[in-house]
């Protein structure tokens, strides 16, 4: 059993997530950024994690999700500034899902991660970004202990979903 933890992170969000998540799977186990994984091939599960940006997946992730094998069991996991729960994280998810659209989903996970305030407040004056910017405001003690404890739950779900 061979698990690839892997992430894309520009502020440390995510990447406090995917370390959460590596730490709770007790397997043969690697954790890298995206840009360093030379392949994806001979992993039994796949966790990807990227920051929600403007509702979506970053443009520079579609290779990955489009290079990954048909059949490959991938769990994806992200962070945003938005509430946790709510539609607008879910349509990202939904967003990297459609990308790799060969693999096989096992689950997807999403907690809040805090936005520099530079950020929200330039970005509340952009009407497309309002919605999620006024949620983020209350996001900057995530992602929690609690959030990175989910985390963890939910990699160990996974790994008992494949069988492991
Ligand atoms: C340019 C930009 C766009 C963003 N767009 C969204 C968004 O549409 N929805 C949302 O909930 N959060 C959005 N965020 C907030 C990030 O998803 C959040 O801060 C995330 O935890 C960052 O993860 P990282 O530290 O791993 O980069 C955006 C942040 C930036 C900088």
């Amino acid at each position: 059993m061979k698990a690839l933890v892997t992430y894309y992170s520009e502020t440390g969000n995510t990447e406090k997530l995917a370390r959460a998540i590596y730490e709770a799977i007790h397997v043969d186990k690697e954790l890298l950024p995206v840009q360093e994984v030379k392949s994806t091939k001979g992993y039994d599960i796949i966790f990807v994690g990227f920051p929600v940006q403007a509702h979506s997946v970053l443009a520079k992730l579609t290779p990955f999700f489009k290079g990954l094998t048909a059949g490959q069991n991938i769990a994806l996991f992200c962070t945003h500034g938005s509430l946790r729960g709510g539609h607008l994280p879910k349509q990202a998810l939904e967003h990297a899902a459609g990308l790799a659209s060969g693999a096989k989903i096992i689950g997807t996970f999403g907690v809040r991660g805090k936005v520099n305030e530079k950020i929200i407040d330039a970005l509340m004056k952009r009407v497309e970004h309002r919605t999620w910017a006024e949620e983020a405001q209350g996001a900057h003690e995530h992602p929690s202990d609690m959030d990175l404890s989910d985390g963890k739950e939910f990699a160990r779900g996974i790994l008992a979903k494949i069988g492991r």
